[in-house]
């Protein structure tokens, strides 16, 4: 089974406005509202692969059911923690000639709930893999990735990592089976800009002598490279298509890699990794699963038949 956690899920309540005026009352045309936070990206973009995942974190007064419930009614199973006190952040995101975005911060998580969490990771088991997404509240001690790692790490897990600065770097010595910064997130280890894809293969190289076993680097618009565990350079375009908004692009990249391993090879899954990004860059929330078979069609390759696996 595939476990993904969000620290800090929130409901994103999107308007369309016109032109801003700060200090006015303004009306919005339009409203969405959608359930995110990395973790929970991955595992709806998996559900629409039809690959299972189970979403784990924390979650907080009214609005931490509507996520608890929206996520489920998407088909993922959740197994969230439920704090005793305030709520889950709500974001506001404004999108008029530019688009503008108030966080909220989220529910303080106390240690009760924390260990609780290091419970259900005890539950993980050979074959399992766990996938730890984003940044991590302010509350919680810097270290918490490494912990959980080392939790999981007799039983056989596997363990992939999207995060940035030094969160990537406490986790590198624990050995993760994948880890996949973005081009700028990459450099930015080094303190360094990368502007071609051999500069990011070398760069991802280093990353790899540091102890991640498996290296995906998105490049946005300029596809993606992959450095495996056995030495293999694997490089990826991206597809077609006309770019609506490419947040949670590398949300979706590493569902429809990880959906990839389940039912193919490494170039497989890099394909349908890329496919997956270039579906939600392409859309208004996250890529959904016509849209990824026909993107992948574009790389030579079929979405595979969900009920078979
Ligand atoms: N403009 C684009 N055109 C086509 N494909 C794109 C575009 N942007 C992203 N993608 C696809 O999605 C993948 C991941 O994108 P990106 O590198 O932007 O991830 P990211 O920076 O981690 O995003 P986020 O953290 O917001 O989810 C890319 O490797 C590419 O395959
Ligand atoms: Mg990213």
């Amino acid at each position: 089974m595939i476990y993904t956690v969000t620290f800090n899920p929130a409901v994103d309540y999107v308007m369309h406005t016109g032109a801003l005026h700060p200090g006015m009352v303004n009306r919005s045309t339009a409203e969405e509202i959608y359930f995110g936070g990395k973790g929970i990206n991955v595992s709806l973009v998996l559900a629409e692969l039809g690959v299972k995942s189970v979403a784990l974190g924390f979650v907080a007064g009214f609005t931490g059911l509507a996520i608890e419930q929206g996520v489920q009614a998407s088909g993922v199973a959740t197994d969230f923690i439920h704090l005793s006190s305030g709520f889950s952040r709500i974001n506001v995101k404004l999108k008029s000639s530019e688009e503008t975005e108030l966080n909220g911060q989220g529910p303080r998580i106390d240690q009760s709930s924390l260990s609780q969490l290091f419970d259900r990771l005890d539950r993980l088991s050979e074959g399992d893999t766990l996938l730890l997404a984003g940044s991590i509240p302010s509350s919680l001690p810097q270290d918490i990735y490494p912990q959980m790692i080392s939790r999981v790490s007799r039983s056989g897990v596997r363990v992939i990592v999207d995060a940035s600065g030094e969160l990537l770097l406490r986790v590198l010595p624990h050995h993760p089976f994948l880890v996949k910064p973005n081009h700028l997130e990459l450099g930015e280890l080094f303190q360094t800009e990368l502007h071609s894809a051999d500069e990011v293969a070398r760069y991802a190289k280093k990353v790899q002598e540091m102890g991640a076993r498996n290296v995906l680097v998105s490049m946005a618009g300029d596809g993606a490279v992959l450095l495996t565990e056995d030495g293999n350079l694997l490089q990826c375009g991206v597809c077609s298509g006309t770019v609506v908004n490419s947040v949670g692009a590398g949300d979706s990249m590493l569902a429809g890699f990880m959906a990839g391993l389940v039912h193919g090879d490494a170039a497989y899954a890099l394909r349908l990794g890329t496919a997956a990004g270039g579906a939600t860059a392409f859309s208004d929330g996250l890529a959904r699963r016509a849209l990824i078979a026909e993107l992948l069609q574009q790389l030579g390759e079929k979405l595979f038949d969900s009920a078979t696996g």
